[in-house]
């Protein structure tokens, strides 16, 4: 009876939510054995900081991010044991009757990590837990409802931490809706008028360009977005992180699941194209993202801007783009004779292949 009373307001994960959780669960896989894995572990503590936690299921008992982050440390354990890690799961949720439901369904979900439930407002677990995050590894998940809890101040104290890859959730298409109340102003300084103008399916481009304003000049970090189209409504997921191989793992999960752009669940250009029933033509099957990316790439290194192998590699994925797109560009300029220079290619794991390989026009 109890149980049945506390499903009453659990309501099944809509298509939206599904296509968030998996990409919050392919990230967190390809994150979790960066920090566990290891096998002399730098870091020796490793927190995952769920903030906005929900109920911990849906209706239909598909996993929400508190279950999913469980199982995929779960898959870890020997080796957490072995290295004597000290993890930790937090998880957060302020409403009571979600709070309660949540507690419920960890029940019984111990292992050899820790697993730390609050109810409170995000905002203040934020601040009680900061100074820990400044002596571990960490992931933080910030699955707000609507648009205002990652503010430009609490994105400055993210961006700031050491071994911290983060991942939030924002309900873009507001940002056209309400760009002119004071409220929205107030936390978001956008021009209204140009909010009206931008193409809707691009809307999270822009918060994503807002986000990459906020990085102080001269500080290396790397954002990238994926759209999710929902209904009428455009929403999306930043990620955030100041290590290449954090940025390329996030880029291979948004490729996975956007084999055309690496963005979106949607058609985000409007181009049409359906790799399963090409056009004759094949340059009508190339997005135009990737055509823009490579001229200007090519564009780049031909006028002298971008001179080495790695600003190359910089470059592509600072667009959304792989290490192996920008191979794709480089062997092109090669086989034509526009650059001479014999170039090591890497397709993966830019930091532990950091060299000087310049690029001879
Ligand atoms: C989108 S839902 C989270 C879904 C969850 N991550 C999942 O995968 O099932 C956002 C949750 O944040 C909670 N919430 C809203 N404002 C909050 C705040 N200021 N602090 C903590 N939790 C909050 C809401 O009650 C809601 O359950």
């Amino acid at each position: 009876m109890f149980v049945a009373a506390k499903n009453l307001f659990r309501k099944p994960f809509d298509e939206g939510t599904i296509v968030k959780l998996k990409l919050y669960t392919d990230y967190l896989k390809e994150w979790a054995p960066v920090f566990l894995s290891k096998k002399v572990p730098i870091w020796k503590t490793v927190q995952i900081f769920d903030f906005f936690a929900g109920q911990g299921k849906d209706s239909l008992d598909n996993p929400g991010s508190p279950l999913i982050a469980l199982k995929v440390i779960r898959s870890f354990e020997k080796l957490i044991i072995e290295r004597e890690l000290n993890v930790v799961l937090h998880f957060n949720e302020l409403e009571e009757e979600k709070y309660n439901a949540l507690v419920d369904c960890l029940e019984g979900c111990e292992g050899n990590f820790k697993i730390k439930t609050y109810q409170q407002d995000f905002k203040s677990l934020f601040n009680e837990t900061y100074e820990s995050m400044k002596e571990s590894a960490n992931f933080l998940f910030l699955d707000q409802n609507g648009i205002k809890e990652i503010t430009s101040e609490l994105f400055a104290k993210i961006i700031v931490l050491k071994q911290t890859d983060f991942l939030f959730f924002i309900s873009s298409s507001y940002f056209r809706r309400f760009a002119n109340t004071p409220e929205f102003q107030k936390h978001f300084p956008f021009d209204p008028i140009e909010m009206q103008n931008i193409e809707y399916y691009h809307i999270h481009r822009k918060v994503l360009a807002h986000y990459k304003s906020l990085i102080p000049i001269g500080k290396t970090y790397y954002l990238a977005p994926f759209s999710i189209r929902k209904e009428r409504n455009i929403y999306g997921l930043i990620f955030g992180t100041n290590h290449t191989l954090g940025i390329e793992k996030f880029l291979n999960v948004a490729w996975k699941n956007d084999k055309l752009r690496g963005e979106a669940n949607y058609d985000i250009d409007s181009e049409k194209i359906d790799l399963q029933s090409p056009r004759l033509f094949p340059e009508l099957n190339v997005p135009s993202k990737r055509d823009v990316f490579e001229k200007n790439l090519s564009l780049k290194i031909l006028g002298g801007e971008i001179m080495q192998r790695d600003d190359a590699y910089l470059y592509a994925l600072n667009e959304g783009f792989l290490l192996k797109d920008a191979n794709i560009v480089l062997k092109k300029l090669c086989i034509e004779k526009k650059i001479k220079s014999v170039i090591e290619y890497i397709s993966a794991d830019l930091h532990k292949n950091r060299q000087n390989v310049p690029i001879i026009i």
